[in-house]
C-alpha cells in the first residue's frame, strides 16, 4: 500500500457522471453543473479525498487493492440541502386549507386566531414523542430524495419550554439519523396570545433570556424573525439581530413574503446569512444583499400553496448578483411540502429558475445560506462526502419530474445510507428514532 496521503482511500466510486456544482473548473473554464463525466470520487473518512476520471481512479484504487464501487449509468450530486423548514410541529392545518379554498385569505385566518396560532396550540399540547414521530415521518421523506442536511426552525412554541422542546427534537433528529441538522430559533414568529397586551415584553424575552438560555444549551445555530405586518416590525426584528450579534449567532429573516417592509435591507445590513421568501423586494435591497453575501432563499411551495400571484423578481435578483437558494419551507400552514424535488420543480416552473439554478439552489447556495459553504454544497476535495446518487439521464431531470423520485442512494459523512444497486424508493429503518 502506498503511503502518500492522497492515495490512502477508504472507498472509490467510479463510472458515474458527477455534477460537482463547483464554480472552480479551471483550466477548462466553467462547465454547466460543474460536470465531470465518467468520473471517480475517492472518499477518506468522512471527506472527499480525490476526484478525477474513472480510468485514473480505478488504476489508483488497484494500486491500493481497494474494491471499487461501480456507479456506471448514475449521476452523482452533492447531498441536497433543505435550508428552510419548520418541520417540527403538532397537528396540521388541513381545515384552513379548506377555508382558504372557500374564500378566506391567509391574513384573515391569521388575524382571527388561526394560522400560526392554531399550530402553536397543537404544538404546546403535543408530547415530545408525538412531535418526534411526526417530524421523523416528514424528515424521512426529505431524506429519501437525497437530502443530507436540513435546517429546522422552532417558532410553534412561543414559550420557552416548548421552543426548547422543538429545538431538542431537531437536535435529536440530527443525532439519530444519517442527516445533518441546523437549528434556528424563530421566537419572533407570531405574538402569543398571553402577550397580546404587551408585545414589547414578549420581544424582550425572546431577544434576552430565552435566546441566551437556548444558545447556552447549544440549541441555536441561528435566529430568525417573521418580519411582516401580521407578525413583527422592522424595529423588533432589528432588536433580535442585535441580540444575535452579541451572542455570535447567525441570522435568517423571513422577508418580503406578503409585503415589502424593508426586511431584506435589514438582513443585508446585519450580514444575515439569508433573507427568505422575497416575493416583495426592491432593487436597493437586492444590491445590499449581494454586497453583504446574504442569500435569497426562494420558497416556491409556499407561494404555490398560498396561490400568490406576484413571484419574486428573479431576473432583478440575478442581475444584482444575489445568490439564489431553494427550499421547501416545510410547515403546516403555507407549505405542507416534504419534497425538495417538488420545490426545485416549482422554482423552475413558477419562478423561472433554470434547472441548474434550482440544483445550485439546493446545493452550493443552500450551503451558503447556512454558512456551511466551506464544508458542504459542492463535490470538491476536502469537503464532506455527502453525496446523492440518481438514476437520471441528465441533472435537469431532478427538476423535471413531478412526483418522481430518481434517488437511488445517499452517502452521508462518507457512509452509504442506501445500497447503490437498487432502484425504487429508499427505505430507512423505522425504529431509527425510537427512544
Ligand atoms: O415560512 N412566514 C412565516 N412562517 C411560515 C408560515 C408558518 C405558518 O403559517 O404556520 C412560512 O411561510
Ligand atoms: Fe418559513
Amino acid at each position: 500500500m502506498q503511503k502518500s496521503g492522497e492515495d490512502e482511500w477508504d472507498q472509490l466510486i467510479a463510472g458515474a457522471n458527477v455534477a460537482t456544482m463547483s464554480l472552480e473548473r479551471a483550466p477548462f473554464g466553467q462547465v454547466p453543473y460543474g460536470r465531470v463525466e465518467d468520473a471517480a470520487i475517492a472518499v477518506k473518512g468522512e471527506r472527499i479525498a480525490w476526484l478525477g476520471t474513472a480510468a485514473e481512479g480505478r488504476s489508483r484504487a488497484a494500486a491500493q487493492r481497494l474494491t471499487v464501487q461501480d456507479a456506471t449509468g448514475l449521476w452523482i450530486t452533492p447531498g441536497l440541502i433543505d435550508c428552510h423548514t419548520h418541520l417540527v410541529y403538532g397537528g396540521n392545518r388541513v381545515a384552513e386549507f379548506e377555508q382558504r379554498l372557500c374564500g378566506a385569505s391567509y391574513e384573515e385566518i391569521s388575524r382571527a386566531g388561526g394560522g400560526i396560532q392554531s399550530t402553536v396550540r397543537a404544538t404546546r399540547a403535543a408530547t415530545p414523542a408525538e412531535l418526534r414521530a411526526s417530524a421523523l415521518a416528514r424528515v424521512r421523506r426529505l431524506m429519501a430524495e437525497g437530502v443530507t442536511t436540513v435546517e429546522i426552525k422552532s417558532g410553534y412554541g412561543l414559550e420557552l419550554p416548548t421552543e426548547r422542546r422543538l429545538l431538542e427534537v431537531a437536535r435529536e433528529l440530527g443525532e439519530t439519523l444519517p442527516l445533518s441538522v441546523r437549528k434556528t430559533f424563530l421566537g419572533l414568529h407570531s405574538l402569543p396570545p398571553e402577550f397580546g397586551a404587551d408585545r414589547q415584553a414578549y420581544v424582550d424575552r425572546v431577544c434576552g433570556p430565552w435566546l441566551e438560555a437556548l444558545a447556552a444549551d447549544g440549541l441555536v445555530d441561528a435566529v430568525d424573525a417573521f418580519c411582516e405586518n401580521i407578525a413583527f416590525t422592522l424595529a423588533e426584528t432589528n432588536q433580535l439581530l442585535m441580540a444575535a450579534r452579541s451572542l455570535g449567532l447567525a441570522a435568517h429573516i423571513h422577508a418580503g413574503q406578503l409585503s415589502d417592509m424593508g426586511a431584506a435591507e435589514l438582513a443585508a445590513q446585519w450580514g444575515a446569512l439569508s433573507a427568505d421568501h422575497l416575493e416583495y423586494v426592491g432593487e436597493a435591497a437586492a444590491a445590499a444583499m449581494a454586497a453583504a453575501g446574504t442569500v435569497a432563499v426562494l420558497l416556491p411551495a409556499a407561494y404555490f400553496t398560498l396561490r400568490q400571484t406576484t413571484p419574486p423578481p428573479v431576473a432583478m435578483l440575478r442581475q444584482n448578483g444575489v445568490s439564489l437558494a431553494v427550499a421547501t419551507d416545510c410547515n403546516p400552514g403555507t407549505s405542507p411540502c416534504t419534497s425538495i424535488l417538488t420545490a426545485m420543480n416549482m422554482a423552475c416552473t413558477l419562478f423561472g429558475l433554470t434547472p441548474e439554478e434550482a440544483l445550485s439552489g439546493t446545493t452550493r447556495n443552500a450551503a451558503r445560506a447556512l454558512g456551511l459553504q466551506d464544508e458542504l454544497g459542492t463535490i470538491e476535495v476536502g469537503k464532506r462526502a455527502d453525496l446523492a446518487f440518481w438514476r437520471v439521464e441528465r441533472p435537469a431531470e431532478l427538476s423535471y419530474g413531478l412526483g418522481a423520485n430518481p434517488c437511488v442512494g445517499v452517502m452521508h459523512r462518507g457512509r452509504m445510507r442506501e445500497a447503490l444497486i437498487h432502484d425504487g424508493y429508499p427505505t430507512l429503518d423505522a425504529g431509527m428514532l425510537e427512544a
